[in-house]
């Protein structure tokens, strides 16, 4: 069967990538995280103490890989973990702003799916990077929704938080990558919208997968 591309946008927490792992595992395609790009940047800004006025100027020295298992590299340095950190997640929305950045990702971003056979998240992923993909996604989620979902999470793994604080972590967010200049987070014409506020990961996946076949018909 041709290989063809899924591309899955919309807000933070909205469940994207979990389903995106889970639809490309489904398909034997490869997954990609967009965002992980765009944390990587912000990464090596911290570690290097560059500027987001500089930053443009530094573009060069950063290689971001993948591996199978979904591990990001940096300049062959495992950062997957890094990437995660507060201090990571409190910067990257105002890298994510900067225009260099966007052109230099959405290039690298491109390359990666000129085989074709993968499902991307991200945010301009069906309405920038892959205008031509077969399916696009704009899933959305409450904020209660999303909030509770990220407490749960935390919960799961250990940590305590105060889920009020993360529905306005989540709504400010929002609001930065809705309110940028470039690539802002916006619904492609033709992307497919799913409601998961109260969806299970399951349904959210098989709803995507429904959305392929019909698709490659
Ligand atoms: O999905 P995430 O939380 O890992 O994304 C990190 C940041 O990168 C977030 O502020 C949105 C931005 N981003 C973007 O602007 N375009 C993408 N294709 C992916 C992420």
């Amino acid at each position: 069967m041709r290989k063809e591309i899924i591309a899955i946008d919309g807000p933070a927490a909205s469940g994207k990538s979990t389903v995106a792992k889970r639809v490309a595992k489904k398909l034997n395609y490869k997954y990609i995280d967009s965002g992980a790009m765009y944390r990587a940047v912000a990464y090596y800004m911290l570690k290097n103490k560059i500027s987001l006025e500089d930053i443009k100027n530094h573009l060069d020295e950063i290689v971001i890989d993948f591996d199978v298992a979904n591990n990001v590299y940096l300049n062959k340095q495992d950062v997957s973990k890094e990437l995660r950190s507060e201090e990571v997640t409190n910067l990257v929305a105002q890298v994510a702003t900067i225009k260099e950045v966007r052109e230099k990702l959405v290039y690298l971003q491109q390359q990666l799916g000129q085989e074709k056979g993968i499902v991307m998240d991200g945010r301009d992923i069906g309405s920038v990077v892959f205008k031509d993909a077969l399916v696009k996604i704009y899933q959305v989620a409450s904020v209660k929704a999303r909030a509770l979902r990220r407490y749960e999470e935390n919960i799961a793994r250990g940590i305590t938080s105060n889920l009020e604080q993360i529905e306005q972590e989540i709504a400010k967010r929002d609001y930065e990558d809705l309110n940028r200049e470039h690539s802002p987070l916006l619904k492609a014409s033709d992307a497919i919208e799913i409601d998961t506020s109260t969806m299970s990961i399951d349904e959210n996946v098989q709803e995507i997968i429904e959305i392929f076949r019909k698709k490659v018909k």
